[in-house]
């Protein structure tokens, strides 16, 4: 369906053209004083230099002309110039009604659909998965998700990090709390065992242990340096540990992301890259790209226009070993040969900005990457603690996501049973649900790049700007409906009658917002407007239901009109918070 705004500049333009102003200044706008008018144009303001007439007057002259369109139920010239309308509640309650025939709710996919690799998710191998990947995955989630409904094509992948120095730090580690696995001795010629020598619990012990040693013990760091390195250059013995730390700690991480309702297509990781990285090095330095600097290999990217520091991007040490540039190239070359995608989109820490201007600048100058491809880093702020200090547990370690998960389902939990409309099982399963809405809903409310205070109190209520709120409206709307259809012979959705009062009528104006906010939401990749949009919806909702009499009407027409109307709404929220990531239960 055409955005309402749309419509209504069409009209706009129309009269514009009629009365000889040119139609590009008839723009209608959502009026900024809700309280005189549903809408504004302000075109008759630029026309009056263009024209040189007095702005008040060009605003009458197309007011005048709009008196008899029957999208408007007014149109008024203001002074200096405005132009104000209202609209006519008969369009405005057949284009919701519209909305809510059509299967994607008035929603039309976009123009040209892309082809985009979006890589989140960006958890690191052997490392448990804490909160400083949540907004990742968390946001990701959301973008693919509003992205296909958009109409474009989306890959997801995981990309871990499993080509680091965490992987040397653990196989030292191990060698050094069970040296007689054969992995270390070096006159072994079998097969290696097909069962890892450790389970996750203790995988998850050995990375803390072995880190927290390499940073006061600087031979064994060089030790894990060397094994890293002696990893990355096919060391039999360490590439079967590898495999091993690979297999066990996926399989955890597959399950920490279905809690979230992440998914991802692929679960490709750095490692995967590595088989182009020497014919992209010998590449490199044929056409003269790469100079040698400190002792290193690196490729300029500063720019005259800079106006900060950029520093070349570095891709080979001296003693051979790659660096997390070279393989976010050479992942560029991969993905470039897998997929040809128009867009690649990362979602990572804003503090790895530095390293994203340089990568995708040495892609461009090396030619890896075409011009044809863009290349998108969506940066995202740090959560805080109330403290406003990066989020930690309360004795300052890094906080696992599974325990903060706990803590956020346990504070709805007890919400539940404050009201006591549940039981204590029924409370179990749902507060996991709306748990879910709290943790993304509070972080996808804010602009993704600012930083934000994580407060699960906050977060969990039931009242004001959260996930629970916004499901809590949608429970509502299901038992209204419940209970009518349980009364009522009538099985179906009826037409939509004309707002009987403001609220009624604002609902139905912030309903016709719909497809705009998503269309903004896709192009500014940009969740939080999903979020402020049903935030009001919501409000919008128990304005309405705080003002009717749903149940209890009789007028049957008039009744089938306030469920049609509720249960488009319900429509609308619940395909806005799929497209957020989580669901609404049937009841809480
Ligand atoms: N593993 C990285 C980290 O934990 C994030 C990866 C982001 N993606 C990328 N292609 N560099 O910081």
């Amino acid at each position: 369906m055409k955005k309402i705004l749309a419509v209504l500049t069409e009209e706009l333009e129309k009269a514009f053209c009629v009365c000889g102003y040119d139609e590009k200044l008839a723009k209608v706008t959502l009026s900024n004083r809700p309280d005189l008018c549903d809408y504004q144009c302000n075109g008759a303001m630029a026309a009056a230099k263009q024209y040189k007439k007095a702005p008040i007057q060009i605003a009458g002259e197309v007011a005048a002309q709009l008196q008899n369109c029957d999208k408007f139920q007014s149109v008024q010239a203001v002074n200096p110039g405005f132009i104000n309308m209202k609209i006519s509640e008969e369009f405005l309650a057949s284009y919701v009604g519209d909305m809510g025939k059509d299967d994607r709710l008035g929603c039309e996919p976009c123009e040209s659909s892309r082809k985009v690799v979006m890589d989140y998710g960006g958890a690191n191998v052997a490392k448990p998965l804490h909160v400083g990947h949540l907004r990742s995955a968390i946001i990701g989630e959301t973008l693919k998700r509003i992205c296909r409904f958009c109409g474009d094509e989306v890959i997801a992948d995981v990309h871990l990090g499993d080509w680091g120095l965490q992987m040397g730090l653990i196989i030292v580690q191990l060698q050094e709390d069970q040296p007689d696995l054969v992995y270390f001795d070096t006159d072994y010629k079998g097969e290696y065992p097909q069962d890892a020598p450790f389970t996750i619990t203790e995988l998850e012990e050995i990375y803390p242990r072995a880190s927290a040693k390499s940073k006061q013990d600087g031979a064994f760091k060089e030790r894990a340096q060397q094994a890293t390195l002696q990893l990355q250059q096919g060391y039999p013995p360490y590439r079967a540990l590898w495999k091993h730390i690979l297999q066990v700690s996926i399989v955890d991480l597959k399950k920490n992301y279905e809690n979230l309702q992440v998914e991802f297509d692929l679960w490709k990781g750095e490692s995967d890259a590595q088989d182009y990285i020497p014919d992209m090095i010998s590449d490199m330095k044929e056409k003269g790209f790469l100079h040698e600097s400190q002792g290193a290999m690196v490729v300029d990217v500063a720019q005259e226009t800079d106006t900060k520091e950029i520093p070349p991007c570095i891709i080979q040490k001296s003693d051979g070993a790659v660096l997390y540039a070279t393989s976010d190239l050479a992942t560029l070359i991969q993905r470039k040969q897998d997929f040809a995608p128009d867009r690649i989109l990362y979602m990572a820490d804003k503090r790895q900005e530095m390293h994203f201007v340089q990568v995708f600048r040495a892609a461009r100058k090396t030619g890896i990457v075409e011009e044809n491809t863009q290349l998108l880093f969506k940066g995202f702020g740090t959560m805080n603690g109330k403290d406003g200090k990066p989020f930690k547990t309360r004795d300052g370690g890094v906080m696992r996501l599974e325990t903060l998960i706990g803590e956020i389902n346990q504070a709805v939990y007890e919400k539940m049973m404050e009201n006591r409309s549940v039981s204590q099982e029924e409370a179990r399963e749902v507060s996991r649900i709306v748990g879910l809405s709290a943790l993304k809903y509070g972080d996808l409310s804010n602009q993704a790049s600012k930083d934000y205070v994580f407060d699960i109190e906050r977060f969990s209520s039931f009242e004001g700007n959260t996930g629970p709120y916004i499901l809590y409206t949608i429970v509502r709307i299901k038992s209204i409906l419940t209970k009518y259809y349980q009364q009522s012979s009538e099985q179906e959705e009826g037409v939509l009658l004309v707002p009987s009062h403001q609220s009624e009528k604002n609902l139905m104006l912030q309903l016709s917002k719909l497809n705009e906010v998503i269309e903004t939401a896709y192009e500014e990749l940009a969740p939080h407007r999903i979020c402020a949009y049903i935030y009001e919806l919501s409000d919008c909702f128990n304005g309405f239901y705080h003002d009717t009499k749903i149940l209890g009407e009789e007028d049957q027409q008039k009744q089938k009109s306030y469920i049609t109307l509720i249960s488009i709404t319900k429509k609308v929220l619940e395909l806005c918070i799929e497209l957020l990531g989580f669901q609404a239960p049937e009841r809480m």
